[in-house]
């Protein structure tokens, strides 16, 4: 029997990883995507406790399934709720107890149990229709149950790592996602080689924490991230390699010198710093200073000098001074990312952060960012414009926005368009930059490229 599936995620991509996977582990019980929540046997909402008022969204979303779960129960027809992700984690039985319509709520090391979960919610008595709730972190790693993956496509995801133990004291995931785990790297090898064969050219590797990753490589052995790059790198028709999220205190020399070494690895990288200021560094637990993080930036340029960054950062953390946010902004302008994201700090339950004095206003917290995100604006747009006139080698895995056009991404993440012929799709095309906006590039066919293009960008350094 066909059961249609619907599963809205929100949030990082590891969330989006976690759902694929989600509906991996649901297709032997007959069930298939459906882009329609009201079409949907089971509704799925893969949620988000990163930042502000994650629990309001839920609960609004809730709101819009349950009057279609309403209006299927009114025609004979189910409908069952599912809540999964950080928020079923960090809320647990109180998402029970404020949508008692809810049929299960599933933390993110817990998803490969669906299948149980759905068969208790379904046996559940009238009389007390109380939802089931599984927020446990189990002993055993969910990957040792879950299905192999059935993604087909030129790009994949693949997580090689989940949680954290750093505790900086803004943040919620070492709550919600438990302590570090490293997937084995034999796990790992296999799971690319399938995604490989299944159309993959390029393959993110994903962790809250990811260059922490040191995973189990056999025979009392163990590999760090750059290890582990090293491995991929021999999957043969794997073209393009990246990982994302990284924190400043796992860089190390090996997976710094893996950029220089690895033609594969993309000159790209996700590096947050946060703040650029020292003192509030030390208070949010980052365990670096902004010295230490020029250190590691100046000896990956050394390795692979066309390597270009991208950060995260938080304003208004609490204590945060005006001289503060300078140093911010001075580091901002002196690195030139090339992408960056900038929020206001949010107070997490829950975390020291939280109960800090010198909570910022939120008056001056929208001010700081304004100021912030126009410097960080300013060099991707410098970037974006200094593209123009380039070759680039740009992966077209999707659909442009309008017809006979392909999107795809350069090695170094910018979005570009171009009208291009159906076989393009899926191929990594020699392109020329036509034109550059704040956020993507237009460009034009230059011929086509066999390898991962980052040989022409070298030439770009
Ligand atoms: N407030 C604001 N931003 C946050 N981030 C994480 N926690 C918070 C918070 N409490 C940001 C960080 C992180 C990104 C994923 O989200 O910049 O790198
Ligand atoms: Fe959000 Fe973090 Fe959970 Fe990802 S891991 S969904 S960013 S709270």
């Amino acid at each position: 029997m066909t059961r249609r599936l619907h599963i809205k995620t929100f949030g990082c991509q590891m969330n989006v990883y976690d759902s694929a996977r989600m509906a991996d582990v649901l297709a032997p019980l007959g069930y298939a995507a459906t882009e329609r929540a009201d079409d949907a046997d089971l509704v799925v909402l893969n949620t988000c406790h990163i930042r502000e008022k994650a629990a309001e969204k839920l609960y609004s979303e809730l709101g819009r399934i349950r009057r279609s779960k309403e209006a299927r129960a009114a025609e004979g027809k189910t409908a069952m709720i599912a809540v999964a992700g950080c928020v079923a984690q960090a809320e647990g039985a109180e998402i029970l107890s404020r949508a008692p319509y809810v049929d299960m709520v599933v933390g993110p090391q817990s998803y490969h149990r669906l299948p149980q979960l759905i068969a208790e919610a379904a046996r559940r008595d009238p009389s007390n229709p109380s939802g089931v709730v599984d927020v446990e972190f189990p002993a055993e790693p969910k990957f040792d149950h879950l299905p192999p993956v059935r993604h087909r496509g030129p790009s994949a995801f693949l997580s090689v790592q989940e949680g954290c133990d750093k505790f900086c004291t803004f943040c919620v995931v070492p709550y919600t996602r438990g302590w570090e785990f490293s997937r084995p790297v034999k796990d790992v090898l296999d799971e690319a080689r399938r995604v490989v064969d299944r159309g993959a050219l390029e393959i993110t590797l994903l962790g809250q924490n990811v260059n922490a990753y040191h995973g189990d490589a056999g025979g009392g052995a163990e590999a760090g991230l750059g290890g582990l790059i090293r491995r991929l790198a021999e999957i043969d028709g794997l073209k393009r390699i990246r990982y994302t999220t990284s924190h400043p205190r796992d860089m190390s020399d090996d997976l710094i010198a893996a950029h220089g070494e690895v033609e594969a690895l993309m000159p790209f990288l996700h590096l947050p710093v946060q703040s650029g200021s020292d003192r509030i560094l030390a208070a949010m637990n980052r365990r670096h200073t902004r010295d230490d993080y020029r250190r590691i930036v100046d000896k990956l340029m050394a390795a692979r000098p066309d390597l270009k960054l991208s950060s995260d950062f938080i304003v208004g953390f609490p204590g945060e001074t005006g001289e503060d946010f300078d140093e911010t902004v001075a580091l901002a302008r002196e690195t030139r990312f090339i992408q960056a994201y900038s929020f206001k700090y949010s107070t997490r339950p829950g975390t020291p952060g939280a109960a800090m004095p010198n909570q910022i206003d939120d008056s001056v917290k929208a001010e700081r960012l304004l100021e912030l995100q126009a410097v960080l604006d300013q060099n991707q747009i410098v970037f974006n414009r200094s593209s123009i006139g380039r070759k680039m080698a740009v992966l077209l895995d999707r659909p442009g926005r309008k017809a006979g056009q392909f999107a795809g991404r350069s090695v170094y993440m910018q979005p570009v368009h171009v009208d291009a012929p159906a076989r393009y799709f899926g191929r990594i095309a020699e392109l020329e930059i036509t034109d550059a906006h704040a956020n993507s590039l237009s460009a034009r066919l230059a011929g086509e490229e066999g390898g991962n293009g980052s040989h022409m960008e070298r030439a770009f350094a």
